[in-house]
């Protein structure tokens, strides 16, 4: 079953003289229990690859929360109440009926982190998730990410590390904005990235 698919996606920051063109023409399909690693040198897109999943412009952070629960069946009103739960939990309350273009960076992000947090996540979207951790603890995220696809979820984990691709099902390579390269896991992921320089 096909969790996300991405068909010629291309995105632009900001516009004219200094428009930067982040994604061009992107086609990604992920299934259900696959985890897929997303390598690339930095500036290559990965980041905005992610975001295209970020909060929805026009719902507010309460749809945005409910809105992955809905989408695995539950009732509406359900959700919302769920929703309303989560952003409580994490200090939020008062950006409950708010836009994304009315809250700052951070409210967004943490916004963000509640919609990954609540409920049986069908696609879970991991950017650089064992950054600024130790490698134990790193490896140990790796993991529960690892067995939630062996679950059914679907996995798009960007990462500097073979090591880590390592764990992925697939690698694709960005490089400016462009699938570069597409391969299996671990061993031929890591001599391609020997004969690219990535
Ligand atoms: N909010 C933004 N405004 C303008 N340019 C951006 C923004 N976010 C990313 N970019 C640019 O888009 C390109 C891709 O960035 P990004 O997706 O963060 O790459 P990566 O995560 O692979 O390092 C880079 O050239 C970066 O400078
Ligand atoms: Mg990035």
């Amino acid at each position: 079953m096909v969790v996300l698919q991405l068909s010629d996606v291309s995105r632009t920051h900001g516009s004219g003289d200094t428009a930067v063109h982040a994604l061009r023409g992107v086609d990604l399909v992920v299934q259900a229990g696959e985890l897929v690693a997303v390598m690339g040198p930095s500036g290559s897109g990965k980041s905005t690859l992610l975001n295209l999943f970020n909060l929805i412009s026009s719902l507010t952070a309460a749809e945005n929360v409910s809105l992955p629960l809905e989408l695995d069946g539950m009732r509406p009103r359900q959700a919302r109440k769920h929703a309303r739960a989560a952003l409580e939990e994490v200090g939020i309350r008062e950006l409950t009926d708010r836009y994304p273009d009315q809250m700052s960076g951070g409210q967004q992000q943490r916004v963000a982190i509640c919609r990954a947090l609540v409920g049986d996540r069908r696609l879970v979207l991991a950017d650089e998730p064992t950054g600024a951790l130790d490698s134990v603890t790193g490896e140990a995220i790796l993991q529960v990410l690892r067995h939630r696809c062996d679950q059914g979820a679907a996995g798009l984990l960007v990462t500097h590390e073979a090591r880590h691709a390592a764990w992925a099902d697939r690698v694709v390579f960005l490089r400016d904005g462009v699938v570069v390269d597409t391969t299996g896991p671990a061993p031929s992921a890591e001599s391609l990235l020997e004969t690219t320089g990535v």
